[in-house]
């Protein structure tokens, strides 16, 4: 039940407002960056390679749809502080605009409609691993009675956002970059990629600042199980990115490098939940890291850390130098 309205007036804490305020500079909409230079690509592309990357679109659209629709509006319902519900409200939006980008990608791109409709629909639906993980991760979002169960869902988020996302990523960025035979393939369409990685980097840091938070107020035994539960929950999902990977790339003969860059994000995610990696560190796909590091590790560790947004004991005010700064980067779409 909410008692008194919102006040911005009053300062909460040393971050929210600068994650209120990030999100709307970077707000955007898929009809801005229909892509329709990446047709002739397409159009050349071998059979095998356009499967993959239909399917890597279609399972982040089922993820984007499951964040807009469950995770970010039961995670804005349950958080409690009336800033922070704004924020999270505000990035629920966005995951419906995530979800509706992959299809602007679809209807550009493939002209059988017959076939789009097949994947996002039947494809999705019966794919086993998806749905094993759908099902993992909504159970988590609906279920939020006590704050242990609050915590444990904006555990599921940060994963969702930090980590199984980057299976589906990986192609795109992988194929602008030139991976294939040097030539960068489909650019505008990972423009759109590169915005929605752009937001989930912002929307891990912040909700994996509200778990740091959370956890912080819970005494030692509760931590320890908690934690127990966290990295099941990792090794469960762990084993079902695998399978999906291989399933995806295996035929592309990219299923070793996706897997790498997957532990690579699942050790993001823990990061943004504070604590240690969980995978030891391994090489990473050169294309593909630049893509990212360039877009949210940017973010996260450039921008909000320097910020002091992770270091409490040395916060240091925001001036619009700031966020000139941060958004002239961020104004170049493919960085
Ligand atoms: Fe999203
Ligand atoms: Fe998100």
């Amino acid at each position: 039940m909410i008692e008194h309205a919102v006040n911005w007036n009053r300062k909460i804490d040393h971050f929210t407002e600068t994650f209120w305020e990030q999100n709307n500079r970077q707000n955007w909409i898929d009809t801005e960056f229909v892509p329709s230079d990446d047709i002739k690509v397409w159009k050349k592309m071998d059979k095998a390679l356009q499967e993959a990357y239909a399917f890597a679109l279609a399972g982040l659209t089922f993820l984007d749809t499951i964040q807009a629709n469950v995770g970010m509006s039961q995670l804005a319902i349950h958080i409690k502080e009336l800033k922070r519900k704004s924020v999270a409200g505000f990035m629920a939006m966005m995951e419906h605009m995530h979800a509706k980008s992959y299809s602007t990608i679809f209807t550009t791109l493939i002209t059988d409609g017959s076939y789009i409709d097949w994947l996002l629909e039947d494809w999705v639906k019966n794919h086993p691993l998806l749905q094993k993980k759908a099902r993992i991760i909504q159970k988590i979002y609906l279920r939020i009675k006590t704050d242990e169960d609050l915590w444990l869902a904006m555990v599921a988020s940060v994963f969702l956002e930090s980590y199984l996302f980057y299976s589906g990523f990986f192609l795109p960025l992988f194929l602008a970059g030139g991976g294939i035979d040097g030539q960068a393939m489909l650019t505008n369409s990972a423009e759109i990629i590169n915005l929605i990685l752009r937001d989930e980097a912002v929307h891990g840091s912040f909700i994996g600042l509200l778990a740091q938070e959370l956890f912080e107020s819970f005494d030692e035994d509760v931590q320890s199980r908690l934690k127990k539960t966290m990295y099941a929950l990792l090794e469960e999902l762990h084993e079902i990115e695998m399978a999906y990977t291989e399933e995806i790339y295996g035929e592309l003969g990219l299923a070793y490098e996706v897997k790498a860059y997957v532990r690579y994000n699942a050790n993001r995610a823990m990061q943004n939940l504070g604590f240690d990696d969980y995978f030891p560190e391994e090489h990473i796909n050169v294309i593909v890291m630049n893509a990212t590091s360039k877009i949210a590790e940017f973010i996260t560790h450039d921008f909000f850390s320097q910020k002091g947004v992770y270091k409490k004991a040395n916060v240091q005010p925001i001036t619009k130098a700031d966020f000139d700064r941060v958004n002239e980067r961020l104004k170049l779409r493919r960085m």
